[in-house]
């Protein structure tokens, strides 16, 4: 549509999460002149960040050391990392963790020393956590704040960035916006910008059940695609093993119930009571999660029943209340008191570790285009992301921006005529997309139900909405861009013929180490990493 209104921002940032906020606040240290503006869907807080429980990782005890964080974050990638991308995450990580605190973050600590939990896949106890299971809440809290405090930097809310607007180069020229709801702002809108930093976050809502809040739906993902963008690794959609399982009908964003339970002691066992994790892995129930995902879903199919059970029993009421007052309320308020009684966990879509290629800095393959967070993809979580490196990569990574950006910002461009089709679908199809995404695309995946995922998105991509206003409001939008994701995912899916890390082909059940993985399986065999 043509744009009702524009405006100019040197910068523009999209997404108000970690990723997005840390961008803001160190592009305006890193130099004060620029005009920034941050758009958000929704209210500065409605994203993934606030729901985060566990915490964030980093290097931060006595005997731990980035090089183990490494080769953690490398193994839990099952052979896809990049390593120079890892290097920079776990070597950047504490710092970046010290400057949270310094911002007004307050971890918990014990006895004088920040806190540090384990979660599935590390060795050491690396987890810093905020409020017992509430991290991402005070960590979002701390930066709402200190954005408040940079009244230069200006932010919209209730603002859906659609589309790049491209200069004749094929950078980015702008950016447009669907403002809703009442303001001054009002409709479709353009930025002119000299850049756009995509922080968006994930595309959860692809699927049935996700961990995901709401706003989840790919937008800057399908931003990207049709911006031209090259994006990567999307078939690696990580399951979390422990989602609380709330009945069969329950649809959109489950109950999570962290790593960090376990973590701290709990074990899942089936319905006979027998501990299946036990055997499977040297760290039992906290492995991978690509690993407690797969031997859940699987002692699931082999017994036929929705899901298996978390027992946390014995971690006892006192300890509940102070550690997890977060998940201890959920679960009562879903009529389960796990200081008594097993939580029944199911896995569900929880992260996107694919996403807008990137190099070390954040670019994108379109000049003027940055992405940071969830929604990018520099290869830092290879083929399942390793707990609590999600929070780190959106603060290492949006540092890493700043630190350039500023120096390379495209001079001012006029955006050319947009002449690519567009078609919005219809609101309704949402849940059509997410129902054949979860039966097809899900946890387990084969050529023949991914072909059939390919030809129905095809079939739902037809289900054009009208002229009208009423459908073609911010729904008909966001399910537009689940289903863009939702068909280069498939494809993705499609041609990943074999298993690894979170993508698990039932035709190609082994990991094809020749034909497909980067020379860091070598170098971790030969034990140079
Ligand atoms: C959790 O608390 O289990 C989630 C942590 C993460 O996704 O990294």
């Amino acid at each position: 549509p043509e744009p009702g209104w524009t405006t100019r921002a040197d910068v523009v940032v999209v997404g108000s999460g970690i990723a997005g906020l840390t961008a803001a606040l160190r592009i305006h240290a890193e130099d004060h002149s620029l005009k920034l503006l941050v758009v958000t869907k929704d209210v500065l807080n409605a994203g993934s960040t606030q729901w985060a429980q566990g915490g964030i990782a980093a290097a931060l005890g006595p005997e731990d050391t980035p090089e183990q964080h490494q080769r953690d974050t490398l193994v839990a990638g099952a052979g896809a990392c990049d390593l120079e991308a890892v290097r920079a995450l776990v070597n950047e990580g504490p710092d970046a963790v010290h400057e949270l605190i310094a911002l007004g973050t307050q971890f918990d600590h014990h006895e004088g020393e920040l806190s540090l939990t384990r979660e599935g896949g590390h060795h050491r106890d690396r987890i810093a956590h905020a409020g017992g299971d509430a991290t991402g809440a005070e960590i979002q809290r701390a930066l709402i704040a200190a954005v408040e405090r940079a009244p230069e930097i200006e932010v919209i809310q209730h603002a859906l960035a659609v589309d790049l607007l491209l200069a004749a180069d094929g950078g980015v020229a702008g950016l447009t916006l669907h403002v809703i709801g009442e303001g001054e702002v009002d409709g479709v809108g353009a930025v002119l910008c000299r850049a756009v930093v995509l922080a968006s976050g994930g595309l959860g809502q692809v699927f049935s059940q996700t961990t995901n809040p709401s706003v989840s739906t790919g937008d800057g993902m399908a931003l990207a695609i049709r911006a031209g963008a090259v994006l990567r690794d999307l078939e690696f959609v990580q399951f979390h093993p422990t989602v609380m399982y709330v009945g069969p009908d329950s649809r959109g964003q489950q109950p999570l119930i962290s790593e960090a339970v376990r973590g701290e002691g709990a074990f899942l066992v089936d319905f006979e009571g027998n501990r299946f994790m036990q055997g499977q892995h040297e760290l039992a129930d906290l492995a991978p999660r690509d690993v407690v995902a797969k031997a859940i879903t699987r002692r699931m199919l082999e017994t036929g029943k929705p899901h298996m059970w978390l027992d946390a029993r014995h971690l006892g009421a006192a300890f509940w209340e102070k550690r997890f007052p977060t998940i201890l309320a959920t679960c009562r308020s879903h009529g389960v008191d796990p200081v008594t009684e097993l939580i029944p966990v199911a896995p569900a879509q929880h992260y996107a570790s694919g996403g807008v290629a990137t190099d070390l800095q954040g670019r994108s393959t379109v000049p003027g285009l940055y992405a940071t967070g969830e929604v990018a993809c520099s290869g830092v979580h290879g083929a399942n992301r390793l707990a609590s490196n999600s929070l780190l990569e959106g603060l290492v990574f949006s540092r890493r921006i700043a630190a350039v950006l500023p120096g390379e910002l495209r001079p001012w461009q006029d955006p050319v005529a947009d002449e690519r089709p567009r078609g919005l679908v219809k609101a309704k199809v949402m849940r059509k997309v997410q129902e054949v995404m979860t039966a097809r695309v899900g946890v387990l995946r084969d050529a023949e139900g991914l072909a059939a995922a390919s030809s129905r998105l095809d079939h739902l991509a037809g289900k054009v909405a009208g002229a009208r206003a009423h459908e073609r409001g911010t729904e008909a939008w966001e399910t537009t861009n689940l289903l863009t994701v939702s068909a280069a995912l498939t494809a993705a899916a499609a041609l990943r013929e074999e298993t690894r890390g979170s993508h698990w082909r039932e035709d190609f059940p082994h990991r094809d180490d020749v034909e497909q993985a980067g020379h860091y399986d070598a170098a971790l065999r030969d034990g140079a990493l």
